[in-house]
């Protein structure tokens, strides 16, 4: 019998691009039962474009209750933990988060920051149990080396930008790009590349495409605004082909 290789099991646990994923983190525009408003607001969203795939990652205390509002969109953890079920006080196993409605989680965003071996080995879990993992790095050669553990997706968020309303897609063109080469590259294709880190509007998102990225990661544009389904609509728009 072959042995399939991780990048082949990466095949089973697909997503379309482009990708909008809305990052809750844990403001408090995104949490409780405003992270279940917000979550109506990018489902509505998601019914008029067909072809972005909606994302969003609220708290893992969250998952359970915005999973009963969505269909179209997509349900992410913020972090996991590489540990199965069993005695492992305070940590959050792949497999609960599943349970509850995500698909998929981050990993090592520039908020929760992880070791590369345990960046490895929570990959190595998510695939057992069939959860899709979008690792973070911020920097090209950090996607070159998370690339190389075939994460489903692996988003480049320069820290700096985070939170500023000055887009990566924008005020990093170059860094950008070599960073998406790299995932390519050590990813042997089977990584998709995508970004995030102060994308603000629908401009950032194209541009952020048409430098070869596959989506964005965007939280505080879209959380912290007055008007979610505006800005969330003008980003769909630019991102759907
Ligand atoms: O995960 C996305 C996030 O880190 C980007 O944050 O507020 O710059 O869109 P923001």
């Amino acid at each position: 019998m072959m042995m399939e290789s991780k990048a082949d099991t990466t095949d089973k646990l697909k997503l379309n691009p482009p990708i909008l994923l809305i990052n809750f983190k844990a403001y408090p525009q995104g949490t409780g039962e405003n992270a279940v408003k917000l979550a109506e607001i990018v489902e509505d969203v998601s019914n008029s474009f067909k072809d972005v795939t909606f994302v969003i990652a609220p708290q893992t205390i969250d998952l359970r209750l915005v999973n009963k509002v969505v269909k179209n969109t997509k349900i992410f953890a913020q972090h996991v933990d590489p540990v199965h079920l069993g005695a492992f006080t305070g940590s959050t196993p792949p497999e609960l988060v599943k349970k509850v409605g995500a698909v998929g989680t981050l990993l090592n965003h520039s908020e929760r920051r992880v070791a590369h071996e345990i960046i490895k080995k929570t990959i190595e879990i998510n695939k057992e149990v069939g959860l899709i993992t979008c690792a973070c790095a911020g920097s090209p050669e950090e996607s070159g080396k998370i690339a190389q553990y075939y994460p489903e997706f692996l988003a480049f968020e320069p820290p700096e930008l985070i939170g500023t309303g000055i887009s990566v897609s924008k005020a990093k063109p170059e860094v950008l790009k070599k960073s998406i080469e790299n995932i390519l590259a050590k990813g042997n294709g089977k990584v998709i590349p995508l970004c995030g880190a102060g994308i603000s509007n629908g401009d950032d998102v194209a541009k952020a495409i048409e430098l070869g990225a596959k989506g964005v990661l965007v939280a505080s544009a879209v959380v912290k605004s007055k008007d979610p389904y505006s800005i969330l609509h003008e980003m769909a728009e630019a991102a759907s082909v």
